[in-house]
């Protein structure tokens, strides 16, 4: 049924909108935590991040960069790339023993962890100068601005510390600026151009309905799901006729493997008020066109199927027709559609 009715919107529908639905602001973060075990035993881990893309991984043995995506090493090239993994990997090694050596003076209990992120930040195609933060055991330590660290309000006297130590690294601190200020807004702006068809892509939600545990009796659990959407942002809502049901519950949003995404909407209600319940999706793919599945009342099928399913399949063979047809035409299709 839904198969169907995703065939009707595919082919009946005029071209959906064809703004870019870029994601503005958009962000690259280069994550380091570090678990301090004991005094001779550290791991580290790294990886970095378009938003909620990983782009990178990071061996933390050899220091090798593993490009996750086919546009991961944006316009960057091999040298600059190779410069950028020495310094990493340096830090790295070398960060561990300045807290090793410090454990008593900043009052560092074995075990901890450090996390680092550095990135910046793209607006309307311009990237910002970026920003670099430690935090010890998930909490703000200190922030690099302006050529030196500042102690976050909450790291007290802790992190004035910490950053009195690392101001002293003056040949270190001219590289960090050089990377946020130079480095890392020009890998981000080719970052997005080399991976723009992927990040601007369309893939088109899935929906089907299901019924949940019984919730007490004489009550129905209703559960709608939306799956395998990109870009992010989706709007749905269980209803009747026009009006939203306020009782509904609205899950995570939850990321697949390939990166589109998956969510779902439950609602309870007194199983003889099921009937004439409304799941309503909107997505950017849709083109203003919700996708609506209608509860349906398990024992109506026959009829269902009599009344609906015969006259749509026959539809259902014209429109494919008529789509591959003029499928040629249309800008901005949308992708994920399981036709093949
Ligand atoms: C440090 O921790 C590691 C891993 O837990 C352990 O194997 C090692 O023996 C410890 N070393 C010391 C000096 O405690
Ligand atoms: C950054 O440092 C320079 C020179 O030390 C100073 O003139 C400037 O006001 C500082 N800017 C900020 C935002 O702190
Ligand atoms: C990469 O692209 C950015 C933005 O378009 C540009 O500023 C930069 O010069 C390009 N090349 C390198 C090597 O960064």
């Amino acid at each position: 049924m839904l198969f169907l009715q995703l065939v009707l919107l595919v082919v009946l529908l005029p071209d959906g909108d064809s703004e870019d639905d870029f994601r503005d602001p958009i962000s690259f973060r280069i994550i380091l935590t570090t678990s301090f075990h004991n005094h001779s035993w550290t791991r580290n881990q790294g990886s970095a991040w378009l938003d909620e893309i990983q782009t990178h991984a990071w061996d933390s043995k050899t220091g090798v960069f593993i490009f996750l995506q086919p546009w991961s090493k944006g316009n960057f090239s091999k040298k600059e790339l190779t410069e950028v993994e020495k310094l990493f990997y340096t830090y790295s090694i070398r960060s561990p023993s300045t807290y090793h050596n410090h454990v008593s003076q900043w009052q560092l209990e074995y075990p901890f962890q450090v996390q680092l992120v550095l990135g910046c930040d793209s607006h309307f195609g311009k990237a910002s100068v970026g920003f670099m933060r430690i935090a010890y055991q998930g909490s703000d330590l200190m922030s690099f601005q302006n050529m030196s660290w500042w102690p976050s309000p909450k790291g007290g006297s802790r992190a004035q510390q910490v950053c009195r130590v690392f101001n002293q690294y003056h040949v270190f601190n001219e590289i960090v600026h050089k990377l946020l200020s130079d480095s890392c807004p020009r890998f981000l702006l080719g970052l997005l151009d080399a991976g723009k068809t992927y990040l601007q892509r369309q893939v088109r939600p899935e929906a089907w309905l299901s019924t949940g545990l019984n919730p007490s009796p004489g009550h129905l659990l209703l559960v709608c799901h939306v799956s395998g959407f990109y870009p992010k942002p989706v709007w749905m809502m269980w209803m009747r006729g026009e009006q939203e049901q306020q009782g509904t519950q609205r899950g995570d949003v939850l990321p697949h493997a390939d990166g589109t995404w998956y969510l779902q909407m439950s609602l309870v209600v007194k199983a003889r008020e099921a009937a004439g319940l409304l799941c309503r999706v909107r997505h950017s793919c849709l083109g203003g066109q919700d996708i609506i599945l209608y509860w349906e009342q398990p024992h109506s099928m026959g009829l269902v199927f009599l009344v609906v399913i015969v006259p749509l399949v026959l539809l259902a063979g014209l429109a494919l027709w008529l789509w591959k047809h003029w499928k040629t035409h249309w800008r901005h299709q949308c992708t994920g559609f399981p036709l093949e």
